[in-house]
């Protein structure tokens, strides 16, 4: 535990970043002031609770609350502390670059205050931010607030593990003793630290996620490839993954990758090399490659259903995957309104997704309040995120409900052997699917 005489650590933004990072530097013994805009968070998280789902993260919050405190006012903030952590959301904006209207808010507002401070950038920004926010501090006059770059790597849905067990923490500073600071106050974390240069720091995050990205899409183009020469990509990628040089991560097919972060930092960073002068060609074919596989979900459909106007489909899973209510880029989207299109009945469940709720996102989708209740009537399903309640449905009971036999597993996630012996056809991404008994619907009978 650290001395309770510091100063309380701030954190700007309270989302799915910034809560996760005040919550376990509070687990770590500092005390920490958030600020949030959004009125309603801040009244939530006062009142102890957590207004995102990220498992684990109610407990330690509750664990660490006598340290934890929070406001909407940027005067309290910076009376209270120096050292101001920037978690605020960096979308994208219509060109494709990363929006940094928030940061520069948040620089702006801290700037106003003056004072002696250290800015630590956790959001995802694109290189060349920590100069432009340096020269707007010089330029307000606000010389003595320093800038660190510290790039964060959690995944939704593991977030706090990520948070307190890295694979390695990001540190690029301007000043040595900036970086220092940042580098004591995760003392309690056993990881690699990286130390290096501001925009070192920040091409080190967007080459991270734009390479895990390429993954994705070059296991995906393997499983289409093996769907047409009869190979089973699970297979090929767990023989793959047993190479030291390739390891097995991220090597797992389905209907691409979606989320908050991929999709936007692969099309910034695209962007970025582009506005420098540079075509990363590579990018614009990962980029494809995913839109193309939400897409080829509709194929196997029609492939199976026929003409899809008037059919019924069930989408088991909303959110962009597992463990998490956040449905920023979800695949969902993207199919329910393709399938919408075709002019196919769409019903859907997600254990994070009420019926009713999130109409923008979904419109013309009736969300049910259980997976089964989605599938009554449908004439096939669709596994989109790999829930573990999903994945352990009761095929038996699922074939009783549902008019026809086809499932979609866009995951790879379900034992095909099993929907088989339920009578349920199982079509995975890339995979050899072994036939289902007393399976009547085939491609043929159903044009
Ligand atoms: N979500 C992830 O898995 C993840 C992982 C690594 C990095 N990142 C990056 O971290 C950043 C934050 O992502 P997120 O998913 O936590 O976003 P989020 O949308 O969940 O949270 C952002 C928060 O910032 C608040 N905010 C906006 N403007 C503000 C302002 N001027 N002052 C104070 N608060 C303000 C919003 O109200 C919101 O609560 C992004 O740059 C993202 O790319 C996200």
């Amino acid at each position: 535990m650290v001395p309770q005489t510091q100063r309380p650590v701030g954190v700007i933004g309270v989302g799915y970043v910034g809560l996760v990072t005040a919550v376990c530097i509070a687990h770590l013994g500092h005390r920490v002031v958030c600020l949030d805009v959004d009125e309603a968070k801040i009244e939530k998280l006062r009142a102890g609770l957590v207004p995102i789902y990220e498992p684990g993260l109610d407990e330690l919050m509750a664990g660490a609350r006598e340290r934890l405190s929070f406001t909407t006012s940027y005067d309290e903030l910076c009376e209270r502390s120096r050292v101001l952590f920037i978690a605020v959301d960096t979308p994208p904006s219509p060109s494709g670059d990363a929006d940094l209207s928030r940061v520069e808010r948040v620089v702006s507002d801290v700037s106003a205050r003056g004072g002696e401070r250290l800015l630590v950038m956790k959001s995802t920004v694109p290189v060349g931010t920590g100069e432009r926010v340096l020269a707007e501090l010089e330029s307000a006059g606000a010389t003595a607030i320093g800038y660190v770059s510290n790039p964060e790597f959690l995944r939704e849905g593991a977030a706090v593990d990520d948070v307190l067990h890295p694979d390695r923490i990001v540190i690029g500073a301007y000043r040595e003793r900036d970086g220092d600071e940042i580098q004591q106050l995760f003392a309690g974390i056993e990881t690699t630290v990286v130390r290096t240069s501001v925009p070192t720091a920040e091409m080190i995050k967007y080459a991270s996620n734009a390479f895990l990205a390429t993954k994705i899409s070059f296991i995906n183009e393997i499983a289409n490839v093996c769907e047409v020469v009869g190979a089973d990509v699970r297979a090929v990628a767990d023989g793959m993954g047993l190479d030291e040089r390739i390891g097995p991560h991220f090597l797992r097919a389905g209907i691409g990758y979606g989320g908050s972060c991929f999709p936007k930092d692969v099309q910034a960073l695209k962007q970025l090399a582009g506005n420098s002068g540079y075509h990363f060609q590579l990018l614009n074919a990962v980029i494809e490659v995913n839109h193309l596989q939400k897409r080829r979900v509709v194929g196997k459909l029609q492939e199976r259903l026929g003409r899809l106007r008037g059919k019924h489909v069930a989408l088991l899973g909303l959110t962009f995957k597992p463990h998490t209510d956040d449905l920023r880029e979800a695949a969902s989207i993207v199919l329910a309104a393709r399938l919408r299109a075709e002019g196919a009945r769409v019903s859907a469940y997600d254990p994070m997704v009420a019926p009713g709720a999130r109409a923008d996102l979904f419109p013309g989708v009736a969300i049910a309040t259980s997976a089964l209740a989605a599938l009554e009537g449908a004439d096939a399903a669709v596994l989109v995120t790999e829930w573990p309640e999903l994945v352990a449905l009761d095929w038996t009971v699922v074939r009783d409900v549902m008019r026809g036999a086809c499932v979609i597993d866009g995951r790879n996630a379900l034992d095909a052997a099993l929907l088989a012996a339920a009578g349920l056809s199982c079509d995975g991404i890339g995979t050899v699917a072994p036939v289902a008994i007393g399976d009547s619907v085939t491609s043929d009978e159903a044009r």
